[in-house]
């Protein structure tokens, strides 16, 4: 048994994160612009979340703040039972190298390293041994289908194959929670459906949890739970009865 079937998962349906009363202001006085104000969200274990709305409705920033990299001027976020605002950033940190994977939409790989070595390189900055390394790297190259491509360098992937070897990258820890910002911004749909079928599989084998953020209306088909915002505030909640990945 893998160390991911064994670690005990969040039963499916169960609340992975909350936010309540989330508000945001950026600036002060009149320069001040409230980018969230009353967000109240739970995001159930083992689902795929995506936010939608307009640019400039607040969704990097929710995002943001949902995976500490952002503290809100109000309101507070609990993932799996723990307060996660308020902490120190030092605290915050340590959460994210080892519970939460994160994704963004321009890859963010390393050029001069191989595939391998940019998943390496996750590993080595989630603080994990180096012996049990080789075989975590190539077991998250293989879950997202790239271990066959490990020794090459970004410039000789395509867009969807770079952004998956950016997905292996963000769960080599194996954490259960992944988030990521416009993931499928820079593909074309067939590539960004082959990253939608990576977190689909991420979801039903390993029992993660993937909220993210996106324009493309065709995503919104693929995911079990759709969360509109307008102008900082939750528009609408839908669920998707089957998703089409
Ligand atoms: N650091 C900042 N300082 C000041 N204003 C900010 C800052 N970050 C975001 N904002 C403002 O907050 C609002 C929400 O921005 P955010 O980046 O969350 O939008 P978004 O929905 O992710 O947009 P896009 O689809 O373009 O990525 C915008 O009005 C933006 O200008
Ligand atoms: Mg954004």
């Amino acid at each position: 048994m893998s160390a991911v079937q064994g670690r005990r998962r969040e039963a499916s349906g169960n609340t992975i994160l909350q936010a309540t009363g989330i508000k945001r202001v950026f600036g002060k006085g009149n320069a001040a612009v409230t980018a969230l104000a009353d967000i109240h969200l739970d995001i159930p274990a083992g689902s795929m979340v995506a936010l939608k709305g307009r640019s400039g409705s607040g969704k990097t920033t929710l995002l943001n703040i949902l995976s500490s990299l952002d503290e809100p001027t109000e309101g507070k976020v609990v993932f799996r039972g723990r307060e996660i605002t308020g902490l120190s950033s030092a605290e915050r940190n340590a959460l994210r190298r080892k519970e939460i994977g994160l994704v963004f939409q321009s890859f963010g790989l390393v050029p001069l390293m191989s595939a391998y070595e940019n998943v390496e390189f996750g590993m080595r900055i989630a603080g994990k041994s180096l012996k049990d390394n080789r075989e975590a790297v190539e077991r998250a190259l293989e879950r997202v289908g790239m271990r066959e491509r490990m020794k090459h360098r970004p410039t000789e992937l395509s867009g969807g194959e770079q952004q998956r070897v950016a997905i292996a990258r963000a769960i080599v820890h194996e954490p259960d929670l992944l988030i990521a910002d416009e993931p499928t911004a820079e593909l074309d749909s067939r590539m960004g459906l082959q990253v939608m079928r990576v977190f689909r599989e991420l979801v039903q084998h390993s029992g993660m949890t993937v909220v993210m953020t996106t324009h493309d209306p065709g995503i919104m088909e693929l995911v079990d739970h759709v969360i509109a915002l307008e102008d900082g505030k939750i528009a609408s909640y839908t669920s998707n009865e089957s998703p089409l990945v």
